[in-house]
């Protein structure tokens, strides 16, 4: 099957040809594919050239560019300056109490050769990890950049994760840094983060030193002798560092997203392929053009896409983006189209929950600002619903830009399926087709692509320059994962459901597995049932994603209380504080219902189905598999009676 099809009406979204660049891409990349990835991989600055493009010998273990070596902060920074745009803006950073700060290129050089500077005058060596907790501030894309330099591979733990993840992943990591700030600006508040971090460093023994950024200016608890200021230490650092070339597969990041199980997992990156993945699709898929464009990707770095498309792959393609601190509502519901009006933002990637968000303030917002400067339009995280889609293009498209809803994961690094800037029309709520070097396919249960008209799971059946290298420290899990679910046609396994449409577009239909997707952000039904038995009260809890119309996902759970006590208001807010606690205030379940029982098979497999219908308000489900069919009335009765 041709996965892109040119024969559907270009009526929704007429996409303009505009980078010459992206002209001819599809037929290069079908004459030969990994001619097509050496030529995207030469757009990067390479110390040593490679030997061979992929070496898959090793399979499901990739090595792309293999015997290459470059450095990826060299890449991002110091290439431009050296080819004089040292005055172009990298960011427009923007504070949220309204302070704001201008970033060169040449800027960016200075302030990531000090940081370099001074995490090696804290002895830190190329290999050793680096956790990182810090809001949306210059400092964060600085201390990536510099981890990026000296081949000390990151692991950024987004800002609203509680203390007692941001510990586990320290310690699955063995990080010797932490890099922090004092406080955070969160919907016009300065609230505590070194505080947080604190408590998680409580028991971290490979934590040596804690860099602290000043950002609030609140009171920090201090431990003399490990903690360091960033401006004690770093702002009298020499400006010159000297980038030392690394191997392609050397790693560059590790970041943990959730699986199916309660343990997250660390998603292992690295250096050539990731880079020229991410500096690709982020040129292709906006149609960039660095001399003019504003680009603003609204993710956390906390996020794959902020790794991915605030940091490496637009400053790869010497970019000037926006980069916002706050909350969209801060002060007020009109924020984000003010800084687009402010800088003249052509590109703007956000996600589909946040477009919810805006229909439901309304138009009349974004309407009192001129937004005429946007020309292309993102979306990412979940499918986009065909309403939000014909919104978003109305209200902040101006009616003409073309939407590119790409679909990826934490572990495809970087996009594989998406509209191209010069493709055919879109379609709203389809991503389409890969990109050109890409691959994806739609098969059935045993592996067979499925035809046009027809569901199944999604899968990708060639290996990408940006495929995760695997799970840090667990090979096991990697394998199986992935790759165990069409082990006999080497398939990668995605997790999603997607249909092929009579175009044999792809149509992307959610998570399969026990993985939620609340306001964009993965999270695990069983990392929740965890924090939810981890509390006293708690006998036995299983958790759903309901569907709910701004954040695609409501996390619902269901718990029996020790002594199958019935509910209160108490207890249900104290579980979620609970949760709010262990994992984070994403975190925290929308409604908990306190049952007797939960349906089980004669397995005992919770039958998540059936609780969804119960969370959705539908008539309950075929219950013929469950062990003890009146465990449904049971509930049901419980929850008429208020409990
Ligand atoms: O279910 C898919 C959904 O988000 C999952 C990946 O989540 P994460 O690793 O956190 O990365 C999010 C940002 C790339 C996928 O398995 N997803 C992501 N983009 C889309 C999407 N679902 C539908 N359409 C998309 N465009």
């Amino acid at each position: 099957m041709s996965p892109r099809s040119a024969d559907h009406a270009p009526a929704e979204n007429p996409l303009t040809p505009r980078d010459a660049a992206v002209s001819g891409l599809p037929e290069q990349a079908a004459a030969d594919r990994l001619a097509f990835w050496a030529q995207q991989a030469g757009q990067l600055h390479w110390d040593t050239e490679w030997d061979q493009v992929l070496d898959w010998s090793d399979a499901p273990f990739a090595r792309w560019f293999t015997g290459g070596r470059l450095n990826v902060a060299y890449n991002c920074v110091d290439r431009h300056v050296e080819s004089g745009h040292g005055d172009q803006v990298a960011f427009h950073w923007e504070g949220e109490p309204g302070d704001t700060r201008t970033i060169t290129y040449a800027e960016l050089r200075r302030e990531v050769c000090r940081t370099a500077n001074a995490l090696l005058s804290l002895g830190l060596t190329a290999g050793d990890r680096v956790a990182i907790q810090l809001p949306m501030i210059p400092e964060a894309v600085f201390a990536m950049l510099a981890c990026a330099r000296l081949g000390l591979p990151h692991s950024v733990v987004f800002g609203g994760f509680s203390p007692a993840a941001l510990q586990s992943r320290i310690e699955d990591a063995r990080a010797r840094l932490l890099i922090t700030s004092d406080g955070q600006y969160r919907r016009g508040k300065a609230e505590p983060m070194k505080a947080n971090t604190d408590e998680a460093t409580k028991d971290t023994p490979s934590i040596e030193h804690v860099l602290v950024v000043r950002r609030t200016g609140i009171d920090v608890p201090w431990t003399e002798g490990r903690d360091v200021w960033w401006h004690d230490l770093v702002d009298a650092q020499p400006d010159e560092h000297t980038p030392e070339p690394f191997d392609a597969e050397h790693p560059l990041f590790i970041l943990y997203t959730s699986g199916t199980t309660g343990r997250p997992k660390g998603i292992l990156h690295t250096s050539g392929g990731y880079l020229t993945q991410a500096a690709y699709t982020h040129r292709t898929v906006f149609g960039l053009d660095a001399d003019t464009d504003v680009y603003w990707c609204t993710a956390d770095i906390g996020w794959i896409t902020g790794h991915s498309y605030l940091v490496y792959g637009p400053l790869a393609n010497r970019t000037t983006s926006v980069m916002y601190e706050g909350t969209p509502s801060t002060p007020h519901e009109g924020r984000h189209f003010e800084i687009i009006e402010r800088y003249g933002v052509t590109i703007y990637y956000t996600a589909p929950t946040l477009i919810r968000t805006f229909m439901k303030w309304g138009e009349h917002i974004p309407a009192a600002h001129d937004l005429s400067s946007i020309r292309v339009l993102g979306s990412v995280g979940e499918p986009i619903n065909p309403e939000a889609w014909r919104w978003y293009r109305e209200h902040i498209g101006g009616g003409r830009a073309p939407i590119v809803d790409t679909w990826w994961q934490t572990e495809t690094g970087a996009v594989m399926i998406s509209p191209l800037p010069d493709g055919p029309a879109g379609k709203p709520g389809s991503a389409q087709a890969p990109l050109p070097g890409l691959s994806a396919k739609v098969v059935d249960d045993q592996g067979q692509e499925v035809g046009r008209g027809e569901s199944g799971y999604l899968v990708l059946d060639q290996p990408w320059p940006s495929m995760l290298r695997g799970i840090w420290g667990d090979e096991e899990r990697y394998r199986e994962t992935y790759w165990s679910r069409f082990a006999d046609q080497g398939y990668y396994f995605a997790g999603d459901g997607a249909r092929y449409d009579e175009d044999g577009d792809i149509w992307l239909l959610g998570r399969v597995d026990d993985v939620m997707n609340v306001s964009g952000h993965r999270i695990s039904t069983a990392e929740i049932e965890s924090a939810l038995v981890s509390h006293p009260a708690v006998a036995e809890a299983a958790v759903v994603g309901a569907s709910d119309p701004t954040t695609g996902q409501a996390i619902v759970a269901f718990v029996i209380l020790r002594g199958g006590a019935a509910g209160t208001e108490d207890v249900a807010a104290a579980l979620r504080e609970h949760v709010a606690r262990e994992i984070g205030p994403i975190a925290k379940p929308r409604r908990i219902m306190v049952v007797p029982e939960l349906p089980k098979t004669r397995s005992g497999k919770i039958m998540r189905r059936l609780l969804r219908d119960i969370a959705e308000n539908r008539e309950v489900g075929d219950v013929t598999t469950l062990a003890d069919a009146s465990v449904m009335d049971l509930i049901d009765a419980r929850l008429k009676g208020g409990t």
